[in-house]
């Protein structure tokens, strides 16, 4: 039953890479891989912890691993940086360790998640190998502290699956083994982009195959600018160390491959692991705001069966530099409230990736239970936010919540972080609250979560929100603001990222109560109610025929930049949005200018009678297009927003945002107020209630603490905030958690959940 079910999704996997396969995709192996399956992955509420033996003498281990039982704790995930002990000298193994505590798992009733080492070559291996990892500046990083490698080294690919070999014939059909994590952190402290002269042999390659010839490659990346083409593939260099801007096109190739690099790591390790450990899942845990590489892609073609993340909350408040300081301070001990569960829809929609689907199993791989060690600023969590945390995780869909780390390292680099225990084994506040999840809200959730579990959590959402990497590094290149840095070979102070709309706008849908999934332009969007796009501009082909058959199901609301560059970087026919495109047969439109004013020009927008202030972009656009350019009947749009900006003349002449045949085009930075307003109408007009059963639009807005999420019968809601705030009446809902206060409030830092009828 088990193999056949790991076959069929095997053969589904073998189809979704080959319908990956984009100009930028190396030949995609195509013979038939083992690909992800929901049987090796047990369903289910897990609570999970970091544990390393080696860092503790022995004689902690097994009161350790007692207590963790018996802190309803089922999975402990280990080994992952140990490479140093597994094999102190080429060749030479040592598996004692590993042994006894998966050992030790058994005899406790818990199942390890296993991390393949390679994110901590140890000493021997980079002393020997040509391994190293090149920074942008051309520096060497030194052996020391960890992610020292590139992933385009011959030597390292072959030393990781030599490896991760070893461990999976030894632990692959280990019955205490019930996952393995690739790596750990893939990317993490910028190590994604490796300019070592093996990145430069491979980058080579990965050109000739996408161009066949030089002269298509300087012709395609437009090389007679500047005289800049190059006489042949073996001349070709990264874009970096140039005297001024890098050719954009050469750039995004350069992104491209060296997201690449990072997927072919992974797939083989993952290939090996699927050969000796065909029972056990495969995951990765990525982590927040981390854009270096396609994990949509990634989850295509490595074929996880699970996707997790590390998540630090309260680093998210110093994520976006455009918060107010009161902003931040509001949510100091808490996190943004919509950071986190942005990270849960990413991360169900790229596992959803890996199988075909817009939702798959996810998870929190590192939970912060207090202090962390990394942040520019560190402060700990407000009592009761670990324990929401783990709520909002399970509220979200997820099925692991694993906290980082059981106790405070006694030394070495992470002794600042805080544990569940501190580093003298005391109780510290995130386990009392792990504790009070586990005792007291735990049973009563699995009560309710059962075994329609899978079908819970493919649940569709009303919204869907597109993401993209490759917008993002579209963004990254040319931001239309800022500074050449030549030494980083990027803008700095940039007004405006493509980050900072995604959450913007993923921020205004959770105030209106609305439920979102996150899912890349290749997913589907059959089934949902609105599409929100904050921003695409090289429109893949396979999006722009689901926007065709979506018609006109739902409103469809784009962002800036949208449609605006080719495949190649260049401007698109007609100006954006491109020519030939859905978009432009049914919204005639074009974008004129780009324009990022500073803030002291103090710009705005008036929607529906009301005035918002706006920063950071404004293009000037026309809500009609002349006919005859795209062969279809319409000529002219709606302008449903305006500017009034007073240092672009007279007001309300000048269209902000054009609208025809349900497809919605906003050429500036929106502020979240005025999203909550326009999307509030348009998911009024489209007959959407939030999740409370309301009508979601500005009258019903959360505003900036509460939010509500939804699982099967069961619906959340979460008080980011420091002060009591109301809920909503939810007609027919039973409080099975929490709201026993005062009735109607839910106090700072708390959670309540109501079942709901039928
Ligand atoms: C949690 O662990 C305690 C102690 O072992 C046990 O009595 C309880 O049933 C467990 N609760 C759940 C929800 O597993
Ligand atoms: C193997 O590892 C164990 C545990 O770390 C250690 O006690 C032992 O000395 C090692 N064996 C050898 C031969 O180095
Ligand atoms: C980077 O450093 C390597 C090794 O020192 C050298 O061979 C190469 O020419 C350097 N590249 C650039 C662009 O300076
Ligand atoms: C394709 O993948 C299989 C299984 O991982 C491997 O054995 C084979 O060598 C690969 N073929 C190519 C052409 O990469
Ligand atoms: C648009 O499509 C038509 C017919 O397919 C083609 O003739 C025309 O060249 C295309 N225009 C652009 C700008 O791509
Ligand atoms: C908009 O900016 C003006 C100053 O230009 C300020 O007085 C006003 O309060 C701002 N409005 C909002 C809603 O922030
Ligand atoms: C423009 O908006 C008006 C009023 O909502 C509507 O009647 C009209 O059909 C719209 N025109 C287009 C081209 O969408």
């Amino acid at each position: 039953m088990r193999m056949l079910q790991a076959l069929r999704s095997g053969a589904l996997l073998a189809q979704s890479v080959l319908g990956a396969v984009t100009g930028h995709s190396r030949q995609a192996n195509t013979t038939t891989r083992v690909g992800p399956s929901l049987d090796r992955w047990p369903s289910g509420l897990h609570l999970a912890v970091d544990y390393y033996p080696s860092q503790w003498p022995e004689s902690m281990w097994e009161p350790d691993m007692a207590r963790m039982r018996d802190a309803n704790i089922s999975y402990v995930r280990i080994n992952e940086f140990d490479w140093a002990l597994l094999e102190p000298s080429e060749g030479q193994y040592n598996f004692t360790l590993l042994d006894r505590t998966l050992e030790l798992c058994g005899k406790y009733g818990l199942k390890a998640i296993v991390g393949t080492p390679t994110a901590t070559p140890p000493n021997w291996l980079t002393e020997k190998y040509d391994t190293d990892f090149v920074d942008v500046t051309n520096a060497t990083l030194q052996f020391g502290s960890r992610r020292h490698y590139s992933f385009s080294s011959y030597d390292y690919r072959r030393l990781s699956r030599g490896i991760t070999t070893k461990l999976a014939e030894r632990y692959g059909a280990n019955a205490n083994v019930v996952a393995w994590q690739l790596d750990n952190e893939f990317g993490c402290h910028t190590t994604t982009v490796s300019y070592d002269h093996n990145a430069i042999k491979r980058f080579r390659a990965w050109l000739e195959t996408k161009y066949g010839t030089i002269e298509n490659l300087n012709a395609r990346q437009g090389r007679v600018f500047w005289s800049s083409q190059y006489a042949g593939f073996e001349a070709v260099q990264p874009p970096f160390l140039e005297v001024y801007t890098t050719n954009e096109a050469h750039t995004l190739d350069w992104y491209t491959f060296s997201s690449d690099m990072v997927i072919e790591f992974a797939r083989e390790q993952a290939d090996i692991l699927r050969r000796h450990a065909p029972g056990q899942a495969i995951t990765h845990n990525f982590m927040m705001l981390f854009t270096e590489f396609d994990h949509h892609k990634f989850a295509r073609e490595v074929g996880i069966d699970l996707a997790t993340f590390d998540q630090y909350a309260l680093a998210g408040v110093f994520a976006f530099d455009w918060l107010t300081e009161d902003e931040m301070a509001g949510s100091l001990r808490q996190g943004l409230p919509d950071y986190q569960a942005m990270h849960d829809a990413l991360y169900r929609g790229v596992s959803g990736a890996a199988y075909g689907r817009n939702a798959g199993p996810f998870g929190v791989m590192e939970m912060e239970p207090g202090v962390l060690n990394w942040n520019q600023y560190r402060v700990s969590p407000l009592d009761g936010m670990v324990r929401l945390w783990t709520h909002e995780l399970f509220a979200a869909s997820g099925d692991l919540v694993n906290y980082f780390r059981w106790r405070q390292a006694p030394f070495a680099q992470e002794q600042t972080l805080s544990a569940l225990f501190t580093s003298d084994n005391v109780e510290d506040q995130g386990y009392v609250e792990q504790q009070i999840f586990a005792n007291e809200d735990l049973p009563l959730l699995r009560a309710e979560i059962n075994n329609a579990q899978t079908e819970q959590q493919q649940q569709q959402a009303d919204v869907a929100l597109v993401f993209d990497y490759t917008s993002n590094w579209v963004w990254s290149i040319e931001p239309y603001s800022g500074s050449w840095d030549p030494k980083s070979a990027s803008y700095k102070d940039v007004a405006l990222k493509y980050t900072d709309l995604v959450y913007t706008f993923y921020s205004s849908l959770r105030r209106l109560g609305l439920s979102v999934d996150i899912i890349d332009p290749y997913q589907s969007l059959a089934g949902y109610k609105m599409i929100v796009v904050p921003s695409l501009p090289i429109v893949p082909a396979a999006f722009d025929a689901a926007l065709a058959s979506y018609g006109t199901a739902g409103p469809v609301v784009f962002g800036p930049h949208t449609g605006s560059k080719s495949a190649d970087f260049a401007t698109v026919a007609g100006l954006n949005p491109g020519l030939n495109s859905t978009l432009s047969r049914r919204l005639p439109m074009r974008v004129t200018r780009v324009e990022t004013p500073p803030a002291f020009a103090r710009s705005g927008v008036e929607y529906g009678g009301a005035r918002y202030n706006i920063t950071a972009r404004e293009e000037w656009i026309e809500c009609e297009r002349r006919a005859g350019t795209d062969n279809e009947k319409h000529t002219s749009s709606n302008a449903t927003i305006t500017y009034t900006s007073r240092h672009r003349g007279p007001e309300g002449s000048k269209p902000a945002a054009c609208a025809r045949d349900g497809l919605h085009y906003l050429a500036f930075n929106p502020p979240a107020d005025l999203l909550v307003a326009y999307l509030g109408d348009l998911a009024v007009g489209a007959g959407i209630r939030d999740l409370a059963g309301r009508g979601a639009d500005k009258a019903n807005d959360l505003g900036r603490f509460v939010r509500l999420l939804r699982r099967g019968n069961l619906l959340w809601a979460l008080n980011y905030g420091v002060e009591a705030a109301a809920v909503p009446e939810v007609k027919g809902g039973t409080v099975i958690i929490g709201g026993k206060e005062k009735s109607g409030q839910i106090p700072g830092a708390g959670v309540v959940v109501w079942k709901l009828a039928g």
